[in-house]
């Protein structure tokens, strides 16, 4: 059968950005940049771009296209072509684990901003208290409004029915995106979204601007992100804290970066389309991003309160603050729906991407129809979700295992497969071949050398930190993700080794 391709350059290009270009752009971002300081976090920020983001987006551009023109999309059987030995199998199934550990909540947090947007487009939300001077009494009624969403408890989460009615409306909108296919679905739809969503975002973006309240501006917040502060350069937190964001925005590490680059022609160009790609990543992260959520509560509680509201975490931030904050505003409830809308759209096309490593499995391996590479695959998704949206703390510890340790871990083995077994030149002539520009040469060296060290090094120490506190983890429900974790690996080892006798039998390859 023959493989799907990306239509246009510029489909593809818009297709890859809309894979980077997500939630974590939007909500992730300025919440890792507000609790490690500002100014602080933009130097290991930019570092780690350059040296983490950049070489690994080419790598695994190249991976991909490599994997694509001899009918693989995904990673068990491209490490496989890389370094002929079954162990190479086993340790590509991370490349299905982790994109499916993440669309999990990914995909259930996306259905959030969609039920959100609709209530704010309907007006059946709370309003503006008077209280604008205390940040707590202000933002409580929004506080309850996201609580009673998707539910509380220590143990378990009773979400609305409502939040499940409009989690199950998001899945079957992935669903009819990826039905349609790479072209056709993914291709068509980011064309139209990326579009849509740069210009939501700098709509809001200009709205923004223009807020100053009697305890602060826009400007100020502004500052308070970029005026650097070289001390904190010590800190190996801001250091693990930055170079994790570069992978999660990025969508480096995920496996997902690879499957859409197994749809490129055998000799298209990469170098340039990859940079291009992250360069739009960036521009929504730092210019939109880092625009929106840290100057807006800037400016509507002052720089002190906002910096304590940001250490609430992501959702705190985006789900009640800066919907707090807007419905202050002239037409504030259809700001609050821009907003909203923009984070489905920006969720949306990520969503899509994380969804399509394991269907390009079913249809690569198995020799599957896409319609019902598709449906299996939502269909575990769905099923896989119940935990997250019933089991208090499910979502963080997913986040954390496949989220913020296993990309780091993956794209730590991607480097070393690639440039050292695979071979250091034989893989620069590959991420080379057919490109509109050279690579300078130094990046070779950043890539076999460099990267692989400091990806190292911050396993090290991040394994440090964790693992007494891993160990010593009593929660209960905390511990029923774990296994169901473990046995979602096990699950898609399995499907690895089926397909393979299933070839084997076959006889084809
Ligand atoms: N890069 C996305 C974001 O910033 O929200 C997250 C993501 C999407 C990661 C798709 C991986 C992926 F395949």
């Amino acid at each position: 059968m023959e493989r799907e391709r990306w239509a246009t350059r510029i489909g593809l290009i818009l297709a890859m950005a809309g894979n980077a270009i997500g939630l974590g752009n939007f909500l992730r971002f300025p919440v890792q940049a507000a609790e490690n300081g500002g100014g602080a976090f933009m130097i290991p920020y930019i570092i780690a771009f350059l040296i983490i983001g950049i070489p690994l987006m080419w790598i695994e551009w190249a991976i991909g296209r490599y994997g694509g023109a001899q009918g693989h999309g995904t990673t068990p059987a491209i490490f496989y072509l890389l370094w002929r030995n079954r162990f190479a199998k086993v340790i590509g199934v991370f490349g299905l684990w982790i994109p499916l550990v993440v669309i999990i909540y990914y995909v259930y947090i996306e259905s959030w901003t969609l039920g959100f947007a609709i209530k704010f487009l309907l007006n059946l939300v709370p309003e503006a208290p008077p209280e604008v001077e205390d940040p707590e009494t202000y933002l409580k009624p929004f506080e309850e409004f996201l609580l009673s969403y998707k539910g509380s408890g220590e143990e378990f989460l009773v979400p609305s029915l409502y939040a499940y009615v409009i989690f199950l409306v998001t899945m079957a909108i992935n669903v009819g995106i990826l039905i349609r296919g790479v072209s056709r679905g993914i291709e068509a739809f980011a064309k139209v979204a990326m579009p849509t969503l740069f210009l939501l975002a700098i709509i809001l973006v200009v709205r923004v601007f223009l807020l100053e309240t009697p305890r602060g501006s826009a400007v100020e917040g502004l500052d308070f992100l970029w005026t650097p502060d070289f001390s904190k350069l010590t800190d190996p937190g801001v250091w693990i804290a930055a170079s994790g964001q570069i992978f999660f925005t990025l969508s480096l590490g995920f496996g997902a970066i690879i499957t859409y680059a197994s749809y490129l022609r055998k000799d298209q160009d990469i170098t340039l389309s990859g940079l291009t790609a992250s360069t739009l990543n960036e521009t929504a992260e730092v210019i939109l991003g880092g625009s929106l959520a840290i100057p807006a509560a800037v400016a509507f509680f002052g720089v002190a309160n906002a910096v304590a509201i940001a250490k609430e975490g992501a959702f705190d931030l985006g789900f009640i603050s800066l919907p707090a904050i807007f419905v202050n505003m002239p037409a504030g409830n259809f700001l609050g729906f821009l907003w909203f809308f923009l984070l489905f759209f920006a969720g949306l096309t990520s969503s899509i991407a994380l969804m399509q490593p394991l269907i390009a499995f079913f249809e690569d391996e198995f020799g599957l129809s896409r319609k019902h590479s598709v449906l299996m695959t939502a269909g575990i998704v769905f099923f896989s979700a119940h935990l997250v949206i019933f089991l208090s703390g499910s979502l963080d510890e997913m986040d954390f295992w496949a989220g913020t340790i296993g990309v780091v871990f993956f794209g730590l083995l991607e480097m070393v497969l690639f440039l050292w077994v695979f071979g250091g030149e034989r893989a620069w002539e590959e991420i080379n071949r057919g490109g509109i520009i050279r690579i300078p040469r130094f990046y070779y060296y950043i890539m076999r050398y460099v990267t692989p060290l400091f990806l190292t090094a911050l396993l090290v120490t991040w394994a440090k930190e964790y693992i007494p506190k891993i160990v010593a983890e009593t929660h209960w429900t905390v511990w029923v993700t774990r296994f169901f974790l473990i046995g979602l690996f096990l699950f898609l080892t399995l499907l690895v080794f089926i397909a393979e006798k299933r070839k084997v039998k076959e006889g084809v390859s």
